[in-house]
């Protein structure tokens, strides 16, 4: 609980306001991850299966970019970059961003490119012209725009890589493509580090995939959330007319749910 105040404390009042409204706390996977962002510390989190990682890797970058609207309004140009392994997750994340930024009344000052084979060519003039400070693409992608100077230099002030379905990029030849393009982005900061994130639900060995994110002689915090799930135990009795659980059919789930 205290742990829970403390971050709630720590966000940027607007972002407090929106995520409060929308839900009731964090996550265990938000309570790991976030302070870890909001200090720039790269980490590999890793969660099971809809316990709110999205929002556990994009809740310090919206404070950030609160932060920096704030103090000298923001200029155009990507200070985060999403990764998905699969266009259709990229889709999905685009929609999911749009949530909190319209939440927050934030749809004139922060802007998505969601940049992926298929988009087209008046989408890419816009984001050439005027960068977004979200871009959501695949690694396939980032590395086409890496290699051209008009781009690149939209990319020079990302402070933030998420990395999602990390395991997936593991051992394989898109894992080493990522590798690159994770290392020209830094150098494009130059002296200011990357602060980057994996999120997955399944990633082993952890300390493996920690250094794969981050590369060689550089730190990468590991965080494991657990599971959430509400557990429900019956205790059933052998010598009682209806021994055994029956299966739960619709028509008895409806009729349970009326009765309570
Ligand atoms: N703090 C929270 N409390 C309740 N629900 C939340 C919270 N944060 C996120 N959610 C919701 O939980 C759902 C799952 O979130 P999300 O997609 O981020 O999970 P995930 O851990 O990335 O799952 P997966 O491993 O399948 O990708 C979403 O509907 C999201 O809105
Ligand atoms: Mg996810």
């Amino acid at each position: 609980m205290q742990k829970e105040q403390a971050l709630a404390e720590r966000l940027h009042p607007r972002l407090r306001d929106w995520f409060f409204t929308n839900f009731p706390g964090f996550t265990h996977a938000q309570l790991l991850c976030v302070p870890s962002v909001l200090k720039r510390e790269s980490i590999l989190l890793t969660s099971p299966t809809g316990s709110g990682k999205t929002l556990a890797g994009f809740l310090g970058v919206f404070d950030s970019l609160l932060r920096e609207l704030e103090s000298n309004g923001l200029k155009p140009g990507v200070r985060c970059v999403y990764l998905s392994p699969l266009r259709a997750l990229a889709y999905d994340i685009e929609k999911n961003l749009r949530g909190p930024i319209a939440g927050m009344g934030l749809e004139k000052e922060l802007r998505i490119h969601l940049r992926t084979g298929d988009t087209t060519a008046s989408e890419r003039t816009k984001f050439r012209n005027q960068p977004s400070h979200f871009l959501v693409t695949t690694p396939e992608s980032l590395a086409i725009l890496l290699a051209q100077q008009s781009y690149a230099q939209h990319l020079a002030h990302t402070e933030f890589v998420i990395v999602d379905e990390l395991h997936s990029f593991a051992g394989n030849k898109r894992g080493a493509d990522l590798s690159i393009s994770l290392e020209r982005l830094q150098m494009l900061r130059g002296k200011n580090s990357l602060c980057r994130v994996g999120l997955s639900a399944t990633a082993a060995p952890l300390d493996l995939l920690g250094q794969f994110l981050v590369g060689k002689n550089r730190h990468c915090r590991i965080a494991e959330a657990r599971i959430e799930k509400e557990q429900i135990v019956d205790v059933f009795s052998p010598i009682r007319r209806d021994p055994y659980p029956r299966p739960v059919t619709p028509a008895r789930a409806f009729m349970r749910n009326c009765r309570n």
